[in-house]
């Protein structure tokens, strides 16, 4: 059953990556050029599609704390509709004209409160809001400073700012952070006078790598390079609603840092299972995005039914169950690497480069273990071990660019409050029986799997389905024939 439902969606993938335009000689030049453009991705086969739905052991979607599939914030929801049997279901329009009302301005003051900020300003999602707080608040003679890998849609944002520079510090590194503010500090008379600010942006846990930002480091960085003050931080808290801090208030609050972050993002999309975004920040921030973020004045106002589910998700937060979801996570990941590095294959497929975890390394030396765990591998060869689970019915994703560098495609596994250590123990299993088939792969002489466009010619997504077929001693012989042939 499960390999059926994994075969089918195999066979989706191959079938987007089949080139098109060249069926589209009488079609209209529109379409025509738009196939064209989609073949360079087909060409390198990193089409994307969507997949059906599958009934699966979920070590992959953002609800992490289990939410949302459980049925809880169903009922959540269900209480807050029957506390307003009377709701308006529609949105009525805009924030500025009809769309707002007493509901979303309690609700808006009531999240602001929960985290500790002055206000709060909802938007319909994540990506919505970093696209307005960083197309919107750079000034003429501001600088953004960035961590290299965060969020797209914070690019999105940078993409049509105002800011006179903008650049990138290694990732997670305070070193390369002081020298990108250096040089802001000793090359632009605004940043050096005091006059405009340096605008820092970073996340709390990374998303594709699930490392926590040295936070205090980073300010305090901050304050020795640029005495005068100049320079606000903006941090994305998508990773750590719901998981960091009293009753996942974030890291921010954690920290007990909220006065240190002019502007604080807060995904509802992940653990607390629902959809929009809350920016966190002072009344002259509110007013700026209110009155130039084109994705506020241009469009509806969430709708009751939206906000609902946001307080449902923040009433399950406050209550013991949120708690005691939240308490799930750490053991289930302790487990996970306690029980992997035990596991006899595994350091013989990390020397053979098949695998690595980084977050594995010192694990016990960290305070906080986040629930998002990459195992890196050579080129596509996470699509291998991702096929692999899935044909066992457990769902992890492989990453690539350009959600992630080029070059450090990933698979990433995320654990749920609803995960059981047996599903844990079992993953593991499946990642350890991938590995050794690889190894034997290896032994046969088979060249690790990578993307067409680093050389290697092989129709990967076809070797994916043979290889990760069931009976393994033939899917060794049955890759190597593909790669032969
Ligand atoms: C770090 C980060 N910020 C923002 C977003 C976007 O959030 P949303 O899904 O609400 O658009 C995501 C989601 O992928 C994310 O991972």
């Amino acid at each position: 059953m499960a390999e059926d439902s994994a075969l089918l969606m195999m066979a989706k993938v191959l079938q987007a990556q089949k080139p098109k335009s060249n069926e589209m000689e009488n079609a209209p030049a529109f379409y025509r050029n738009l196939e064209k453009a989609l073949d360079k991705r087909r060409m390198d086969q990193t089409m994307l599609t969507l997949l059906p739905d599958r009934p699966v052991v979920d070590f992959s979607s953002c609800d992490i704390l289990s939410f949302s599939k459980s049925g809880l914030l169903r009922m959540a929801f269900m209480d807050e509709l029957a506390k307003k049997p009377n709701f308006v279901l529609g949105s009525s329009g805009s924030r500025l004209m009809d769309g707002n009302h007493a509901y979303v301005e309690e609700l808006e003051h009531e999240v602001a409160e929960f985290h500790g900020a002055k206000t709060g300003l909802f938007f319909d999602s994540g990506f919505d809001a970093n696209s307005a707080i960083f197309s919107v608040l750079p000034q003429p003679g501001d600088v953004i400073v960035f961590d290299e890998l965060v969020h797209g849609s914070i690019h999105e944002g940078m993409r049509t700012s105002r800011a006179t520079a903008r650049r990138s510090f290694r990732h997670n590194n305070v070193r390369s952070f002081r020298d990108v503010l250096t040089v802001f500090n000793e090359t632009l008379p605004s940043i050096s006078s005091g006059t405009s600010t340096v605008l820092v942006s970073i996340e709390s846990v990374y998303s594709m790598d699930g490392d926590v930002a040295p936070v205090e480091d980073l300010l305090q960085a901050a304050r020795d390079v640029l005495p005068l003050g100049n320079f606000q931080f903006f941090i994305d808290e998508a990773h750590s609603t719901g998981l960091m801090g009293p009753q996942g208030r974030g890291l921010v609050c954690a920290l007990k840092l909220e006065e240190s972050f002019a502007i604080r993002l807060h995904p509802f999309s992940k653990a607390l299972g629902s959809h929009g975004a809350v920016v966190l920040c002072n009344q002259t921030v509110k007013n700026m995005l209110l009155n130039f973020a084109r994705c506020l004045i241009f469009s509806t106002a969430p709708s009751f039914p939206a906000l609902a589910s946001i307080k449902g998700g923040y009433s399950l937060l406050k209550s013991s169950l949120g708690l005691t979801r939240q308490n799930c996570i750490q053991p289930l990941v302790k487990y996970f690497f306690k029980n992997i590095l035990a596991h006899p294959t595994y350091y013989r497929a990390e020397a053979a480069g098949i695998l690595s975890i980084p977050l594995a390394k010192d694990w016990e030396q960290r305070q906080f273990l986040t629930h998002i765990v990459p195992i890196n591998h050579r080129g596509l060869e996470n699509h291998l071990l991702s096929a692999h689970c899935h044909f066992a019915g457990y769902c992890v994703w492989p990453i690539d660019y350009p959600v992630v560098p080029k070059g450090q495609g990933r698979t990433r596994v995320i654990f749920h409050a609803d995960n059981t250590f047996q599903q844990v123990q079992h993953l593991i299993w499946l990642i350890m029986e991938w590995a050794e088939l690889m190894l034997k792969r290896d032994r046969c002489g088979a060249k690790p799997l990578m993307a067409a466009s680093e050389g290697n010619n092989l129709d990967w997504l076809t070797q994916v389905v043979r290889t990760a077929s069931s009976t393994m001693e033939q899917n060794v012989v049955n890759a190597k024939e593909v790669e032969v042939a």
